[in-house]
């Protein structure tokens, strides 16, 4: 037995239209057999019955692509298949989640039903189980059965207040829609988050200021504030490169950026990571799993995983295109292209990437194979700051994050 927790991805691939932005692994499909690719989830899901048996699994994490295109019952099914192999609970209040009730530790992972506070007659699970939802009225329709199925934090693609950038972002909602998706999901949700863009082409500091005033207004104890970038491969690249896009300067986004914290600190969701800000106890537990590069399975088209063996990780990847995804689990029962060692250089290099971008930084420990000239260095310029036996990115290092992070690996 592991005495590690385990997160688990589950990638759904499908979105209504493909934003100009968006680099995931997301595709439009005009026909989707939902019982064909429920079946596979499971067979999938089956394959890793020994790690899900053996790990205590602190996290489940619906994301796509558009999860909340997916019939509530397929969530449904997949969290108890996962439940009912997962045999051991997660570590009693681990530190950064002190909000969800935990069971004792060594005990089954109880899925209990109770009618809670709304009246819902709700699964609950011992741990953080979160799926993504866009803003559209048909997702949110079924917000409720989500809830019912056991989901029990939901990450909502707001991406902006503004009908004018809505446009611009391609999006298929209006900020009616999305202020109307913000109220459904705090009906039935007490840990709800959404995400906006930022940093836009022709937006100004103040109007982000005042959109950034009204979220906060709305939202619930979780934010994802990300700056726009232009992924190569995107309708936005292309448009970028024939210089119909003008991005912000680097001093502009900078600015943005440092606006952006001062107003979260100021209403008590300060940044936990750098796109990220909870207030007190409400971190999210899954992507705080990835930032201090702790294990995770990722299932489902495209989805990367970093799972126990013995005292080392093993990477591995599944297939990205979902036919062929889901033509592999149908043939061998798995949809993984392939699998990998990971050596202790390239776990420390993943671990510095990761765990630079928390507030709380990472420990000094996973560092020892970096030249400690390099980090003195990085401390007398003002951009790393040790904190105990821990070292992270001050204010000014997180925008110049990417450099740190070549120096260091
Ligand atoms: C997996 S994606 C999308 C989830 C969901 N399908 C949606 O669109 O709302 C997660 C988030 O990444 C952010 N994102 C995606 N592409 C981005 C880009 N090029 N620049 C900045 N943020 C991006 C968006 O805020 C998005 O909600
Ligand atoms: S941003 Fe979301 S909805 Fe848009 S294509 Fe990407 S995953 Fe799909």
């Amino acid at each position: 037995m592991h005495n590690k927790s385990l997160a688990i991805y589950i990638h759904w691939p499908f979105c209504k239209a493909k934003c100009p932005y968006c680099d995931f692994n997301s595709h439009v499909r005009r026909e989707i057999d939902h019982e064909r690719w429920l079946k596979a989830y499971i067979t999938a899901i089956d394959n890793h019955a020994d790690l899900m048996r053996s790990t205590p699994i602190s996290s489940i994490f619906f994301g796509g692509g558009t999860p909340s295109l997916a019939k509530p019952e397929m969530i449904n099914a997949i969290l108890d298949k996962i439940a009912s192999l997962a045999t051991i609970s997660p570590p009693v209040n681990p530190p950064s989640v002190d909000h969800l009730p935990m069971a004792p530790s060594a005990a089954r992972v109880e899925r209990t039903r109770y009618v809670d506070a709304m009246g819902l007659n709700t699964k609950s699970y011992p741990m953080e189980v979160t799926l993504e939802a866009n803003p559209t009225s048909i997702e949110i329709s079924n917000l409720k059965a989500f809830r019912e199925a056991g989901i029990n934090r939901l990450s909502i693609g707001i991406q902006s207040l503004r009908d004018d950038q809505l446009k611009f972002l391609g999006r298929q909602h209006s900020a009616g829609e999305a202020k109307n998706a913000i109220k459904v999901a705090a009906q039935y949700f007490d840990n709800y988050s959404f995400d906006l863009i930022y940093c836009l082409p022709n937006q100004t500091i103040e109007q982000w200021r005042q959109q950034l005033v009204e979220a906060i207004s709305l939202a619930g104890p979780h934010l994802s504030l990300y700056q726009l970038t232009i992924e190569q491969g995107t309708v936005f690249a292309e448009r970028y490169a024939k210089g119909q896009i003008k991005m912000p300067s680097e001093d502009e986004s900078a600015t943005f950026f440092e606006v952006t914290q001062e107003i979260m600190e100021k209403h008590g969701m300060p940044g936990y990571e750098i796109s990220n800000h909870a207030k007190v106890g409400f971190k999210s537990r899954h992507n705080l799993q990835y930032w201090q590069y702790g294990d995770y399975l990722g299932i489902g088209p495209g989805a990367h995983g970093r799972i126990p063996n013995g005292v080392d990780k093993l990477a591995c990847v599944d297939y990205k295109m979902p036919e062929s995804w889901l033509k592999s689990v149908e043939l061998v029962g798995h949809g993984i292209e392939f699998i990998e060692k990971i050596d202790e250089e390239q776990a420390m290099k993943e671990a510095i990437i990761m765990g630079l971008r928390l507030s709380e930084g990472m420990d000094l420990d996973r560092l020892h194979r970096v030249n400690m000239a390099e980090v003195d260095q990085l401390i007398a310029d003002g951009l790393l700051i040790m904190k105990g036996c821990r070292i992270a990115a001050t204010p000014r290092g997180k925008l110049l994050l990417n450099s740190i992070i070549d120096k260091l690996t």
